[in-house]
């Protein structure tokens, strides 16, 4: 089956104008002319590239359309006022050049004109296309570069050795290469050369391909302990994270997400008075959180989600005055909550075993905006006007608390306008909770895997009749939902309930709708191909009869998956199918005819299931 094929960090944007307006950035250098022979360098080195439009999400600032930089390099003008050059005063030499998001489409190779040019201090090249090039061990011949910046830009291979000649280095930046490999000696003569490097991102190096062996050698020496800056994350590291780390006392930002280090947290990461970021989530961290936080006085935002970290939460972090941001998702925390807290603006603890009443002091954190306490073995009684206090909470999640219960009273006398986000799925709630109304402008609301039953009441109907994006009812007891009142609903998931009569119809902006699983009957109306929006459209196990709007392969062209699975179904399969469908389930009806040469057109196909109907003939022989 064939299917496209982008590499997957490049972004098309039709919303964006590719007309660019570009007013290329000219900088002030007086009397300097820059010096004839670099120049032709600078142009032959253009000549090696074509531009295409090539879209980083990344690129895409407001003000700042990305546009090729070298559209104004023009032979009769002094390169000197070319976009992104920089010459140094009174000599002229190019000691700057920044061709980041300029869609150049080409190879490096070590003979390019390039590497003619000897006075880089500051060389940016992020955010292109350089075809899976190798880095050239000439970049090692840029001995005054003091920033080198190649992000993103399909480079591929062993990182060369030679750029530890690179001494001047203060910020290195090889983040998002996907090909991009590093070895253990290649990292250690980084570490030994590389005194001055302040920033060093690594971010998103994967190489499936091939065991490069990484370690985590971070420098034994105390010659880094300059280092701010250390972004490894991604990367494929395991094993124990060294004590070393404890050199590094000039550190603000330490991120190691996603890769495999395991062992205990280092004390010594404690001592790093300077530290503002933390980030060791999704790695194999185990035992307990050390307990003696008070020396991180400057700490900002810590996450430790995704690791197997067990005991206590720790008291001291919740001390920092500084803290705004804590996440500890995903691990085995246990025990109550600490007693005290200031500051904080997001706290996720989803999905560990913390017992207890939610404490106090949580209604009492004016910044708090983020409550997510979902999947934990929190119990008492929650009042939500107890977070009626709390004006910038915007989103809550109190889901799958066995033991927590939700005053449903009737009367409430606040309201929470704030809040955006909430979730109460699986809350053992029997009806739809009156103080929802309290959510005058929320947006999402996840209601699922509870026991509402019956009819959707009325007043339900008008919360969030502007706001409402989102609403999660499935796996619920709901027999019948009469409209679709809110303005901006595009997720309707109603899976899995008791839902009988005929289809009913979302608003023409609906994105994604779900009614699996319920026991609607009647035909589907050609009305549902006003839904030019929709994505997903999943029908399957109900009891819905007849024949199916014709319009239906190609009513939405972003269409990505049709469920019509174990209906009773008939007639022929629509003739025309022009859309991005993935999924095809069609199976369990009874369909007639054969199937329409027109899926050709769907080339991101993956699924089709026609099975167990009346179609004739093969499997179609052109399907493959
Ligand atoms: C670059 O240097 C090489 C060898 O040093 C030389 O042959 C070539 O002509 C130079 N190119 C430019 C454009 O100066
Ligand atoms: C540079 O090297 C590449 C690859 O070896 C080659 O294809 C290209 O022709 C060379 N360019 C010049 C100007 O020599
Ligand atoms: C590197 O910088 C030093 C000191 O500023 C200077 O003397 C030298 O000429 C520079 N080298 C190059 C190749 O630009
Ligand atoms: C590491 O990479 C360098 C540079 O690409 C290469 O010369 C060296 O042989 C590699 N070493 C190992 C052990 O793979
Ligand atoms: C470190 O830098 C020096 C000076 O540029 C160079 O001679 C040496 O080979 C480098 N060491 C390594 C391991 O690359
Ligand atoms: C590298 O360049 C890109 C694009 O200009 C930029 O977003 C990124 O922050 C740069 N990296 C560093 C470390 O400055
Ligand atoms: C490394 O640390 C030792 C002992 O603290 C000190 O004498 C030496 O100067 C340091 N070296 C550098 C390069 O900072
Ligand atoms: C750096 O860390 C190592 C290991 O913890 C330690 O032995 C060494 O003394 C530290 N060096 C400095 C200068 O703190
Ligand atoms: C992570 O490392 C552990 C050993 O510490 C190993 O068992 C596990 O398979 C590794 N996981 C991945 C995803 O590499
Ligand atoms: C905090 O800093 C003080 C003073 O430097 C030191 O005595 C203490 O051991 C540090 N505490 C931790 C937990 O590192
Ligand atoms: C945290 O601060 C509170 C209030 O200032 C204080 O009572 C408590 O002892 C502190 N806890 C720790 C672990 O420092
Ligand atoms: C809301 O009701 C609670 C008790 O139910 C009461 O303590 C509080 O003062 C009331 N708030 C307002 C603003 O009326």
């Amino acid at each position: 089956m064939k299917l496209l094929c982008f590499p997957i960090f490049i972004f098309f944007f039709s919303r964006f104008q590719l007309t660019c307006s570009s007013s290329p950035f000219y900088s002030s250098h007086d009397a300097t002319l820059c010096p004839g022979d670099q120049k032709l360098a600078l142009l032959q080195f253009k000549n090696t590239f074509s531009t295409s439009q090539i879209l980083y999400e990344d690129c895409n600032e407001e003000h700042k359309v990305p546009y090729p930089k070298t559209d104004s390099w023009k032979e009769d003008v002094d390169c000197c006022l070319w976009d992104g050059v920089t010459c140094e005063d009174g000599t002229g030499n190019l000691i700057g050049l920044d061709l980041s998001c300029s869609w150049l489409y080409g190879s490096i190779h070590s003979n390019s004109s390039l590497f003619n040019l000897s006075h880089f201090q500051r060389l940016n090249l992020a955010y292109n296309n350089f075809r899976e090039s190798e880095i050239s061990p000439k970049f090692g011949r840029f001995s005054n570069l003091t920033h080198l910046n190649l992000s993103t830009s399909s480079f591929l291979g062993n990182m060369p050795l030679d750029l530890s000649h690179l001494t001047k280095l203060v910020s290195l930046d090889l983040s998002r290469n996907y090909g991009l490999g590093l070895n253990t000696s290649v990292y250690k003569a980084f570490a030994r050369n590389l005194t001055q490097l302040r920033e060093l991102s690594l971010y998103f190096h994967l190489d499936l391909r091939e065991n490069f062996g990484l370690t985590c050698s971070l420098p034994k020496s105390n010659r880094t302990t300059s280092l701010k800056y250390l972004d490894l994350s991604i990367c494929q590291f395991t094993g124990l994270l060294p004590m070393s780390m404890g050199n590094l006392t000039q550190i603000t930002q330490i991120n190691i997400q996603s890769n495999n280090f395991s062992g205990k947290i280092p004390a010594s990461i404690l001592n790093l008075a300077k530290l503002e970021y933390l980030i060791l989530e999704e790695n194999d961290f185990r035992g307990q959180i050390p307990d003696a936080f008070e020396n991180l006085s400057q700490l900002i935002y810590v996450s430790l989600g995704r690791n197997r970290l067990i005991g206590q939460l720790p008291s001291s972090i919740f001390n920092l005055t500084q803290l705004s941001k804590i996440d500890f998702s995903f691990n085995q925390l246990s025990g109550p909550f600490p007693e005290y807290a200031s500051g904080l603006s997001k706290l996720d603890l989803t999905n560990n075993k913390l017992q207890g009443p939610i404490p106090r002091f949580i209604f009492q954190l004016e910044n708090l905006a983020s409550l997510m306490l979902s999947s934990d073995s929190l119990s008492g009684v929650v009042e939500i006007g107890m977070f009626s206090k709390l004006k910038n909470m915007q989103s809550l999640e109190l889901s799958g608390n066995g033991l927590l219960s939700l005053n449903t009273s009737n009367h409430f006398n606040f309201t929470l306008p704030s809040v955006t986000y909430l979730n109460l799925s699986f809350y053992n709630i029997q009806e739809f909770p009156p103080v929802l109304k309290a959510f005058a402008n929320i947006e999402r609301l996840d209601l699922s895997n509870n026991k509402i039953h019956g009819l959707v009441p009325h007043w339900f109907y008008e919360i969030g009749k502007e706001s409402l994006e989102y609403l999660i009812l499935s796996n619920n007891y709901l027999t019948k939902i009469h409209q679709f009142p809110w303005e901006r609903i595009g997720h309707l998931d109603f899976h899995g309930n008791l839902l009988e009569g005929k289809l009913p119809i979302p608003p023409f902006h609906a994105t994604f709708f779900c009614v699996s699983r319920n026991k609607l009957t009647g035909e589907v109306p050609s009305s549902i191909c006003h839904l030019e929006q929709l994505q997903v459209l999943d029908l399957s196990y109900n009891n819905l009869s007849g024949k199916i709007p014709n319009c239906l392969g190609d009513f939405s062209y972003d269409l990505s998956i049709l469920n019509l699975r174990m209906n009773r179904f008939e007639g022929s399969i629509p003739k025309s199918f022009q859309t991005i469908l993935r999924s095809l389930n069609l199976n369990g009806n009874q369909f007639e005819g054969s199937l329409p040469m027109s899926l050709l057109n769907c080339s991101m196909l993956e699924v089709l299931n026609v099975g167990d109907n009346k179609l004739h003939g093969r499997f179609p022989y052109w399907f493959v």
